[in-house]
């Protein structure tokens, strides 16, 4: 009797994962029509095995989702089953995989706040990952005022956790890219003033992994990933006068992207800086 008892309970449960298994793909389909309003004659009918918790309240926006590390946390995020929209100036990625079909695309411009509007409905938490390099003027635009700008409709908007993926300090390089931190370090200082206890900076050094340049992808880890292996161990020689930031690691952008989904998504992750080394140690413990 025991036995036919589990054995139908077994089945119950294997037929529950089913039916969630194909609402979810059901759900890609109407979603990848519905959020881009395009028939995508090279897209795959076949749903990729699914590696997603079941849906959790949480809506994540993450600006800048298109690019190489934003998309790597709009991947960590649906993989841990939250919602996920994304907002830039080309709106969808350009990338085929199957998970840009489940993020919500929105086009929008960090340096006109009223098309941030939209995209802020609803939203729980925001990840910026919108950042860029140039003349020092459009290093200060792109890293400072859009992304004050950003900090500021959102708080505007409620929402209580923010994570802003910044810039380690290092040294002379500052220096010579003076628009570019100058940016980074007046948005973390808009980001501490609106959004105090929500507010996460992470500060990675280079970030490394496989970019996608066009239709090349660049595999930044051959030459991050052994660095990383040796830096991540050599903290003392960042003491060094003048060249020790140097030798800060490079730290890959799945732990970037770990780090801020868990950041954004988890109330008891402390607010304020994140250094190079405590996202590496972050990224290596169980995250919730
Ligand atoms: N990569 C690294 O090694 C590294 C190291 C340390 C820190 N970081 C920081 O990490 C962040 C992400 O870097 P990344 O390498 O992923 O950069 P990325 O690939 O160039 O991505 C930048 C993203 O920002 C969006 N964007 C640019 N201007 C915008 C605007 N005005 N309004 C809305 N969206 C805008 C871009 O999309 P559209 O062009 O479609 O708008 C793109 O999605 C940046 O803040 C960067 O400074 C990167």
């Amino acid at each position: 009797m025991k036995s036919i008892i589990m054995s139908r309970l077994l089945n119950s449960q294997s037929s529950l994962s089913r039916l969630y298994t194909i609402a979810l793909s059901r759900n890609q389909r109407s979603l990848s029509t519905s959020s881009n309003g395009l028939d995508d004659p090279l897209k795959s009918e076949e749903a990729e095995p699914l590696n997603v918790k079941p849906p959790s309240t949480q809506k994540v926006l993450v600006f800048g989702g298109n690019g190489f590390v934003g998309s790597h946390v709009c991947r960590e995020a649906l993989e841990r089953g939250f919602t996920v929209c994304s907002l830039s100036r080309s709106g969808r990625s350009s990338l085929r995989d199957s998970w840009a079909d489940r993020v919500v695309w929105h086009k929008g411009d960090l340096l006109s706040p009223d098309s941030l509007k939209d995209a802020l409905m609803g939203v729980t938490s925001v990840v910026s990952c919108v950042g860029g390099f140039g003349s020092n003027a459009h290093m200060y635009k792109i890293n400072g005022i859009a992304n004050i700008n950003a900090v500021k409709a959102a708080a505007e908007q409620g929402i209580k956790r923010y994570v802003y993926i910044s810039a380690a300090d290092f040294g002379l390089v500052n220096y010579l890219l003076q628009g570019y931190y100058k940016g980074k370090r007046a948005t973390e200082m808009e980001l501490t003033k609106k959004l105090g206890h929500g507010g996460v900076i992470l500060r990675p050094g280079f970030i490394h992994g496989t970019r996608q340049v066009g239709r090349m992808k660049l595999p930044l880890s051959v030459i991050g990933a052994p660095l990383e292996m040796i830096l991540k161990h050599a903290k003392m020689l960042t003491g060094i006068p003048l060249v020790g930031p140097l030798f800060i690691p490079p730290v890959h952008v799945t732990s970037v992207a770990k780090v801020a989904v868990n950041a954004a998504t988890d109330p008891t992750f402390p607010p304020g800086i994140v250094d190079v080394y405590s996202i590496l140690q972050h990224s290596e413990q169980k995250l919730a």
